[in-house]
């Protein structure tokens, strides 16, 4: 067992979650700035960490087609921009750090610089980004009239992104050049001011970054996908990394993504490792596995292929279900191939299991259920195979995470699990590495870029 103190993030999409149709359950008000405004509130009074945003433009299709169920009963749909909602999150909070996806597929690096650079301002410093080449490609490519560009194409696209956001934060702007001095009418000084170049294979700039420095410069890097080629951006640039697999599989996983960030120059624990969870507790333990069984009760293997065909391309109903995946071959996404792959010795599921995994579990892998204290136990024992160091927690049955907060924070409080709650605000990348570390360290390949540390070259 370990005794170390764990991380806690918070996992929302602007949209409905998986158990919308339960009575009770707040998610059907998404599209009200008070619900969320009183759920930041509610995360940043009890100290979870960072309150984290999935998102993409993207929904269930097979061949071409809108697949009616994931309309019908909300599946992966539907999803509003949770970009808009952050300004407002950050005024009512000042602690919770505030994560959200933007995919390098599809936005263009140099205007997604400007909007985080001007939230990490509108925050304090409590920005992050989950860089992610994006699930669903297959809608998101129709919808922007485009070609879908192939999987690890997609990665090197992601890379170069990430290079010129980078160069952008870094590299614009030196320390000191923002002078504000109303008596000698000087805003910056221009010479400490400079265009960035970047002659990359996907995107080319010359030009600056309008947004003076914010706290952080560049927003706390996340990454999410475990696919090799999703691996190797992760061990290269990610800061904190999103997993949801079975415990050992996450194992090898951090095991591995640990051994390439060593390699690539950075320090072992460069990368934190957050675990994608669902925690289902009550009093008693047949209470608990009552309201996981309700939760899931309505899900179907219909709903269950149309969300793994989101995740992967892949439509497991016209395949042989007592086989394991007839096809490998996706140019979608390729963590839910891989996952059912049958590494590390074990044999590969069949199609019938995986459907039925993806309709209990989705994405997400085995739940926490139980007393609070089970669930503790159960938590600090994944915590202790696989090396992460916290949890990306799912909303609780009816959409919030009062059951988290009021059940089981004070138990992992009491076990020294988590840390008591911070009294005073930081940036998120203090809060996540410690006092100090506002910006990027040393060892990360986006530190090279600062201005006035090092000349620029594409
Ligand atoms: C906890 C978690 C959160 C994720 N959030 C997103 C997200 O917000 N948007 C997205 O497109 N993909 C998200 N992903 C990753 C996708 O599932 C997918 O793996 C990835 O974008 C495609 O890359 P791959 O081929 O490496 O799987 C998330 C994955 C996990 C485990």
């Amino acid at each position: 067992m370990t005794d170390k103190t764990i991380m806690l993030g918070m996992f929302q999409a602007m949209g409905l979650g998986g158990a919308w149709r339960l009575p009770g359950n707040t998610s059907t008000e998404f599209l009200d700035l008070d619900h969320w405004i009183t759920m930041a509130m509610r995360l940043d009074e009890a100290g979870v960490d960072f309150l984290f945003f999935a998102d993409d433009y993207a929904y269930p299709i097979m061949n071409g087609q809108v697949i009616d169920v994931a309309i019908k009963e909300a599946l992966l749909f539907p999803k509003a921009d949770p970009v808009t909602l952050l300004s407002a999150l950050a005024a009512v909070t000042t602690k919770l750090g505030l994560v959200v996806t933007s995919s390098t597929t599809i936005e263009k690096p140099q205007a997604l610089a400007k909007r985080f650079a001007t939230l990490d301002h509108l925050s304090k410093g409590r920005i992050g980004w989950n860089v992610v080449t994006g699930a669903g490609q297959n809608s998101s490519a129709k919808l922007f009239g485009e070609k879908m560009i192939p999987h690890d194409e997609r990665y090197a696209l992601a890379e170069d992104h990430l290079q010129l956001a980078m160069k952008l934060w870094q590299g614009s702007w030196e320390d000191g050049a923002l002078k504000v001095d109303k008596e000698n009418n000087v805003y910056a000084d221009p010479s400490m001011v400079h265009e960035i170049e970047h002659d990359g294979p996907y995107f080319q700039a010359h030009g600056l970054l309008t947004v003076p420095p914010s706290p952080q410069r560049t927003p706390v890097l996340f990454q999410a996908g475990t696919s090799t080629k999703g691996r190797d951006l992760a061990s290269r640039y990610a800061e904190a990394v999103f997993l949801a697999a079975e415990p050992d599989m996450m194992a090898e996983q951090i095991a591995d993504l640990r051994a390439r960030a060593v390699s690539h120059g950075r320090a072992p624990d460069a990368i934190k490792f957050l675990i994608a969870g669902t925690f289902i507790t009550a009093e008693t333990e047949e209470e608990a596995l009552a309201l996981r069984e309700r939760m899931i009760g309505f899900n179907t293997l219909e709903g269950a292929a149309a969300a793994y065909a989101f995740f992967t391309g892949l439509d497991l109903l016209s395949m042989e279900l007592d086989k394991p995946l007839s096809t490998v071959k996706t140019e979608q996404g390729r963590t839910n191939v891989e996952r059912f792959a049958g590494e590390n010795g074990k044999p590969a599921p069949t199609v019938r299991e995986i459907l039925e995994e993806f309709r209990r579990n989705g994405v997400m892998g085995q739940p926490f259920i139980g007393t609070p204290a089970q669930v503790v136990d159960q938590a600090k024992a994944v915590i202790a195979q696989t090396g992460a160091d916290g949890f990306l927690v799912q909303p609780g049955p009816d959409g919030t995470y009062d059951d988290f907060i009021d059940l089981l924070m004070p138990v992992m409080r009491e076990r020294g699990l988590i840390a008591p709650p911070a009294s005073a605000g930081t940036t998120l990348r203090e809060r996540i590495f410690g006092a100090g570390q506002k910006r990027l360290p040393h060892d990360h390949p986006g530190a090279q870029y600062l201005a006035g540390a090092e000349v620029l070259t594409g």
